[in-house]
């Protein structure tokens, strides 16, 4: 429980510190890229503490760790935009996200290229659903699938999974009518990770909200990853923003984003 409530304070500590910064939003401007300097987007609307799962104690054995996955802490930050609302997660590797975030949507599907992946989230679909699937596994390329969701997320991972390739995709299919028109994308960005800030500076005038969520699974990481310098990035911040689909231009330069 002390770890329950411990991750609770972090996230709420973000957000406020997030919120008193935060400038005007500047919401109806054509897009453009924005600089470093440029102030925050909106908070994300406050919603229900109840609404707020704690994956660090729903999955307490995860199977990766950061940075080979995306923070437990950022996962429990999602898991309130979730509530009601199908997922599909894009890029679901062990899925240590997956195996919380089901808990929270009403329905969810993990998509994933890599088959070796794709057996061992079959299985832990069936663990945690107690013999009945507790997600669907999609296992293909997200760019060969019809899907559809109310809500889709992903962490990027160059070169097959780019944040402006994904979105220019679903775009597409919301246009084809595959995605539902009100369908949103809550994207990571990792601070540390040069590749991540280059693309949300890019993106970042096309949300709707962003967050950011302090993380710390250094001792994790020690335990699971010899080499140092994962070590030294296991520790950080992530932002987590909200983009509708249906806002997403097709004009821009995907190899830029
Ligand atoms: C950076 S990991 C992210 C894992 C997890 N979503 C997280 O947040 O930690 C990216 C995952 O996406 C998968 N992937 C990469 N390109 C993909 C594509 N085009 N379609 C489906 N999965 C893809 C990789 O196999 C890998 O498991």
């Amino acid at each position: 429980m002390r770890g329950v409530a411990m991750e609770r304070v972090v996230v709420l500590i973000t957000v406020l510190w997030t919120r008193s910064s935060a400038a005007k939003p500047r919401g109806g401007e054509p897009f453009k890229s924005v600089a470093e300097s440029d102030p925050p987007r909106p908070l994300p609307p406050t919603l229900p503490e109840s609404l707020s799962l704690n994956c660090t104690a729903l999955v307490p054995q995860p199977i990766d760790t950061h940075p080979i996955r995306s923070p437990q802490i950022v996962h429990s930050a999602i898991t309130p935009f979730l509530a009601g609302r199908s997922l599909v997660e894009i890029g679901t590797r062990n899925g240590d996200g997956m195996a919380c975030f089901a808990r929270a949507a009403k329905s969810a599907v993990a998509v994933e290229m890599d088959a070796d992946y794709c057996r061992k989230l079959e299985q832990r679909a069936l663990a945690i659903g107690d013999g009945r699937a507790a997600f669907t596994v999609r296992c293909d390329r997200y760019q060969s699938l019809a899907l559809d969701a109310d809500v889709f997320t992903w962490w990027q991972q160059s070169p097959h999974l780019k944040n402006l390739q994904v979105l220019q995709h679903l775009r597409r299919q919301l246009d084809a009518r595959v995605v539902r028109p009100e369908a949103v994308a809550i994207v990571l960005f990792e601070v540390g990770f040069p590749d991540d800030m280059r693309s949300f500076y890019r993106l970042r005038n096309l949300s709707k909200w962003e967050m950011s969520v302090a993380f710390d699974e250094t001792a994790l990481c020690k335990r699971k990853l010899r080499q140092r310098w994962f070590h030294a990035r296991a520790h950080g911040t992530f932002r987590v923003a909200e983009i509708r689909i249906a806002d997403v231009p097709l004009a821009l330069d995907f190899n830029l984003g």
